[in-house]
């Protein structure tokens, strides 16, 4: 399978600083920090600013779980700095849509969540038709106590909806034993809260839990979703980089190696070896909606082939790709273009193409 969901960490605190702690933590060994609803309930707009000050590069989702006035209610978590916001699946269509619409107008994400939604499949298909693209799957705190169980029937409709189109979040009191049952499941990010914040060091069990999602879902027992180092896999991965960086050229963008300049890909002298190619971001770009952008043009778990770590950088590594091929390194390069291009900056998509299949081809 070879997809790896990224790790949502769920803050479901009502004191903000038990939760600013618990984010310091944690952040390192997490992909998305949720700030969860009863915290959202506690502390609102204070809390999303709060965390975005301590976690400037990590994705902020606010659980708003918002049943009504869904643009105002989107406009104004993107404005304290969140980058993801949920709508409860009760919700009238028409806040559906309007939330949606504020999301995608500004880069950013809207997940609509199934918690106490009956009719699943009939309600996703008329999100699908408004183009919402993400759900959060639950199993509900309360049902959850009341003694429900994950069971097979969850992972069959978890399925029809990544057949519909979605990228599917799972949660609801998940922990380390139960993530072989979801093993066989393309989920876009699995979200764990007690099973983290609980423990009696909360950083390690998210680092474990990171990499037994990892291990799980790269179908073996390395953690890294990095290429194998066998020489066949190690070739690809070169030819793989050189297409992302021949492409990334074309697209204008700047290639960052420690500010050198490139003799070529073909030069015995070259410096950029590895599967990872560090690209500028483009000046007048805003990073952080880029960002954004580019995580949600990836495949499900395809997004640990892309991020950021260095100021006005972001890099692309067709290593953590869950295979090297043409179809896998061009979808990275056209990732790229249409995320600048939603952040108004336009890129020459096809000639990246071009000479990326050319190179892929060699
Ligand atoms: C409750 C939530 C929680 O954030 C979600 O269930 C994840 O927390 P946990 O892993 O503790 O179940 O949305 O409604």
């Amino acid at each position: 399978m070879n997809n790896i969901p990224l790790l949502q960490v769920a803050l479901d605190y009502t004191s903000l600083p038990q939760a600013l702690v618990m984010a310091s933590l944690v952040a390192p060994e997490v992909d998305i920090i949720e700030i969860g609803t009863p915290l959202c309930k506690a502390a609102g707009l204070e809390a999303i600013e709060a965390m975005r000050e301590i976690c400037p590069d990590k994705l902020i989702l606010a659980d708003f779980k918002t049943p009504d006035v869904g643009g105002l209610e989107a406009t104004m978590a993107f404005d304290a700095g969140a980058d993801m916001i949920t709508v409860i699946g009760g919700a009238a269509l028409a806040t559906v849509e309007q939330a949606h619409e504020v999301a995608s107008k500004r880069g950013k994400i809207m997940l609509m969540e199934l918690t106490g939604v009956r009719d699943i499949v009939a309600r996703a298909t008329e999100w699908r038709r408004i183009g919402v693209d993400r759900l959060v799957y639950h199993r509900e705190w309360d049902a959850q106590s009341a003694g429900r169980e994950w069971a097979e029937e969850d992972k069959v409709t978890i399925r029809q909806l990544i057949d519909m189109g979605y990228k599917v979040t799972v949660t609801g009191g998940l922990t380390l034993d139960l993530l072989p049952f979801f093993a066989d499941l393309p989920a876009s990010v699995l979200i764990c809260g007690r099973g983290i914040r609980e423990q009696p060091d909360p950083r390690a069990a998210a680092r474990q839990m990171r990499l037994a999602i990892a291990e799980i879902w790269s179908g073996n027992a390395s953690p890294s979703p990095s290429a194998s180092s066998s020489p066949m896999a190690s070739a690809s991965a070169d030819l793989g980089a050189k297409a992302i960086r021949w492409g990334v050229s074309e697209m204008g963008l700047a290639l960052t190696v420690d500010g050198r300049e490139c003799p070529g890909c073909n030069s015995p002298a070259r410096f950029c070896h590895g599967s990872r190619t560090d690209v500028r971001i483009p000046s007048g770009v805003d990073s952080r909606q880029f960002m954004t952008q580019l995580i949600a043009n990836m495949g499900p778990g395809e997004s640990q082939a892309v991020g950021t770590d260095t100021p006005g950088t972001f890099y692309l590594d067709v290593g953590a790709l869950s295979r090297i091929n043409e179809n896998n390194v061009l979808g990275l390069l056209s990732a790229t273009s249409v995320a600048l291009q939603k952040v108004g900056h336009p890129t020459n998509t096809r000639a990246a193409m071009s000479v990326a299949h050319e190179i892929m081809s060699e």
